[in-house]
């Protein structure tokens, strides 16, 4: 008898189907198969680690975003399915049959230029992450995904990219303050701290972003970035003050202003 009590019946299947590499279809359509004393042990194990706090994506190493299955290591912030807004408003503002150029700053697993890459493949998208492990990660999914046309740099922001202009730049910055509460609750305990935390305020990575981007747009071009939940109003003034035009800020599925944006 296995025992998932104290678990989650929805982590509890996404633990059985990774432990089988099987798809939620097959699980249903036949769940007499008996699991292979490897498979079990696999399960049991993985149990024990959701049970200990441990995110799924972190146990499995496995996580979908924009219906692309990307690998994740405890190196990179879990993709986040209200991320796929700032891919949507990308893809709205990046032509289909031009070479565009677009840049993702602080890539992670590489998820929102890897969809951007996989969207739009005329495109051009330069992808720059402080984090040495994690640009292995995104180059790892990057080849899964035959994105050729992403290249990786490693950078501090804006700092090895020289004076290079894009046509759109994306961001995902670390937007939570320090001393945040959620910090020691849920996935957060186990994601990396350089991908959560920006400082006192939350506004110490979009700050700079904002400032510095304007030299690296074309003229027409767009920023976009992604922040926390009470920001959009602080992000929109920041914004508005560099000289942005067009400001906007945009809510996700839960009606959230998720990101904001604007263009030089
Ligand atoms: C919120 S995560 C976003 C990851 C990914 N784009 C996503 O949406 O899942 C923020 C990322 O910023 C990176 N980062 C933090 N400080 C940075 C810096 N100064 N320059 C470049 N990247 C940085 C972290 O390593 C982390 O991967």
């Amino acid at each position: 008898m296995l025992r998932i009590a104290n678990i989650d019946p929805i982590d509890a299947r996404a633990l059985l189907r990774a432990a089988l590499g099987v798809s939620d279809t097959q699980l249903v359509a036949h769940p007499e198969q008996p699991l292979t004393d490897q498979q079990r042990a696999r399960y049991l194990a993985w149990l024990e680690r959701r049970r200990a706090g441990e995110p799924v994506a972190y146990v499995t190493g496995a996580r979908e975003f924009y219906s692309l299955d990307f690998e994740v290591t405890p190196a990179v912030l879990i993709p986040r399915p209200e991320t796929e807004l700032l891919v949507e408003l990308a893809l709205e503002r990046i032509a289909e049959d031009a070479p565009r150029r677009v840049l993702d700053l602080a890539t992670g697993s590489g998820c929102v230029s890897i969809a951007i890459a996989r969207q739009r493949p005329r495109a051009r998208v330069v992808a720059t992450e402080i984090n040495r492990a994690a640009l292995d990660v995104a180059r790892t999914n990057a080849r899964r995904h035959a994105a050729g046309n992403v290249e990786f740099v490693e950078s501090d922001w804006f700092g090895a990219l020289g004076a290079a202009r894009f046509d759109v730049i994306v961001a995902n910055p670390p937007y939570i303050a320090e001393g945040d509460p959620h910090l020691g609750e849920g996935d957060l305990r186990f994601e990396p701290r350089q991908a959560l935390v920006a400082g006192p305020s939350g506004l110490e990575c979009i700050g700079p972003i904002v400032a510095r981007a304007h030299a690296h747009l074309v003229g027409g071009g767009w920023l976009l970035f992604e922040h926390g939940h009470q920001q959009a109003a602080r992000c929109r003034g920041l914004l508005e003050r560099i000289g942005f035009q067009e400001v906007a800020s945009w809510r996700d599925l839960a009606g959230i202003e998720r990101v904001s944006g604007g263009r030089v």
